[in-house]
């Protein structure tokens, strides 16, 4: 496997790192103590006396919950998207730095409104007795009334009751409904039997590959640069991550001649690669596949026996000229011959789009092409968490169908939506071309998702002396980035790159003001550096 990848979480890494582990610990104890800063239950002095007693008791015991008897695949991944440098930033933001939070795609934390329409009705959902309030129109549309009705009286036990371990039926319905809708009548009806909700997409992700990994003679086929998900469960599971590269200078392209090259190579070793794994668009390189495109990776899928894992997170987030295309339209738009032979597992959620509901946990995958044996063990293994989460299962059936155009509640609903969209585009827009303004910096342009992944050509001095100190260079670029400006972002060695190249990952969520006062910053603070580490 590419060697940079040891940075991500392949690598014999055996114990924890002990500055991380430090680090965290630090910081999950500051946070602690800011809550009780802000008014948290106040704890009494005999309780805190207890709580040292627990930490003098239980410190230097090697065994059983300690990292050194963990198991070593446990301990092992790596999640740059919270590594060093947002643990640098919480610490910078302690002592009253101001930070702007690039380094992760979660809308809501920098300022972006819930959209009104789900979390009202959701908010009647959770409190039925409302319902029945005389006043309640007075507080709530008419048509937020209609809809929390409409979904509670598909919900039999209410939002406090375990449901199917798919999730609740109407609400899987509702999936299929929308999937029906974007992908058009060509594809066919969906079986909503076949759609799991989950708690957010990262959980299907884990669940799908826990189905497929059986060790490390198991290789599942990722994208890299790739967000960190991936190798991470990896990791975990002790699979083998077969890394292929996307072309940058091709807008972040894949080709089936580098896929067809790497999984022969990986087959040759011994390893069995029962999976393909795309992400579009792209995270973190913002790319989207055309109809073309996909259909050449289902061939190549079928024709090789690989189940495809689309994540398909970032559906709603496409600014470019390419529209998204589901890879399930891509399949059944092929002949039944070869559509039949592949199988494919499709990745959706709430955290991203323009809803960035992040924190209620909620998502769905679909199985297509799956045999009724293989769903019955997903179906098993769902039913061991019992069900994913009510009240998110409520708000992705309502991302999915909000009103539509002509009925009441449209017009609300698509303004606030179309707000966060158009200024998302407006900023993929600005952001990349002032990257590219950059000396010494190149960025392909922001097609889809949420982020930007500029190339930043490093001065080989900076490379050295990074090298020097044990660092990935783009790891000191970024560290450096936060000290001068506050601007926390993650470096693209924690997704995965090409060996000799270095990129930096930040979002494009904090407003459009907030964002040009950033880009000015860092256009400063790049220069300085490209001065300071000058050949
Ligand atoms: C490509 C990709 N897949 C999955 C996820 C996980 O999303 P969720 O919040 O639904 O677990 C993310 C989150 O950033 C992502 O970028």
């Amino acid at each position: 496997m590419g060697e940079n990848l040891g940075l991500v979480a392949q690598s014999a890494w055996s114990g924890v790192d002990p500055w991380l582990a430090v680090r965290s610990l630090v910081h999950w104890r500051r946070v602690s103590q800011a809550h009780k800063e802000e008014g948290e239950p106040v704890v009494s002095d005999a309780e805190k006396e207890g709580e040292g007693e627990h930490d003098n008791r239980f410190s230097g015991d090697e065994w059983g919950l300690h990292p050194s008897d963990m198991n070593p695949c446990f301990i092992r991944p790596q999640y740059a998207v919270r590594g060093d440098i947002y643990l640098r930033a919480v610490e910078l933001k302690d002592q009253g730095r101001e930070i702007t939070y690039c380094n992760i795609g979660n809308p809501q934390s920098v300022g972006q409104a819930p959209n009104k329409f789900y979390r009202n009705v959701l908010a009647l959902c959770l409190c039925p007795h409302l319902l029945d309030h005389p006043n309640v129109t007075s507080l709530y549309p008419e048509y937020v009334v209609t809809n929390a009705r409409r979904i509670l009286s598909n919900i039999p036990g209410g939002l406090g009751a375990y449901s199917d371990s798919r999730g609740v039926p109407y609400l899987c319905q509702q999936v299929a409904k929308y999937v029906e809708r974007r992908d058009g009548p060509d594809a066919g009806p969906a079986d909503y039997s076949r759609i799991f909700m989950t708690d957010g997409a990262s959980v299907g992700v884990k669940m799908i590959l826990s189905a497929l990994v059986s060790g490390p003679e198991t290789g599942i086929l990722c994208p890299v640069p790739q967000y960190p998900l991936y190798s991470a469960t990896l990791s975990i599971l002790d699979g083998t991550l077969v890394p292929y590269y996307l072309n940058e200078e091709s807008g972040w392209s894949l080709s089936i001649d580098d896929l067809q090259t790497i999984l022969d190579a990986y087959r040759k070793k011994g390893v069995q690669c029962k999976a393909l794994c795309f992400i579009n668009p792209g995270n973190p390189t913002g790319q989207c596949l055309s109809m073309a495109n996909l259909q050449a990776l289902i061939r190549f899928a079928a024709r090789e026996r690989l189940v495809l894992l689309a994540d398909e997170v970032y559906q709603e987030n496409v600014y470019g000229d390419v529209p998204f295309t589901s890879a399930r339209k891509a399949l059944l738009s092929l002949p039944r011959d070869v559509a039949s032979e592949c199988q494919l597992v499709s990745f959706h959620t709430i955290s991203k789009g323009t809803i960035g509901e992040c924190g209620l946990r909620g998502g769905y995958f679909e199985l297509t092409n799956v045999s009724e044996p293989g769903l019955a063990a997903i179906y098993k293994m769902a039913s061991i968490n019992l069900c994913p989460n009510l009240p998110a299962q409520v708000v992705t059936s309502l991302y999915l169908n909000p009103p539509q155009a002509g009925e009441p509640g449209h017009d609300e609903w698509a303004a606030e939506r179309n707000a966060i969209f158009d200024a998302l585009k407006r900023k993929a827009a600005f952001v990349s071309t002032l990257f590219n303004a950059m000396d010494g910096v190149s960025c392909q342009p922001v097609a889809g998702a949420m982020y930007a992944f500029p190339r930043i050509h490093l001065p080989k001095k900076a490379i050295k002396e990074a090298e020097a100190r044990g660092k990935a260079p783009d790891g000191v670029y970024c560290m450096e980035l936060l000290e001068a400006t506050g601007i926390a972002t993650v470096p693209g060695s924690g997704f995965g790159q090409k060996k000799g190249t270095f990129h930096c990952r930040t979002t494009i969520l904090p407003s459009e003001e907030k964002m040009r006062e950033m880009m000015q910053q860092w256009g400063e603070f790049h220069k300085d550096f490209m001065k300071k580490y000058a050949d």
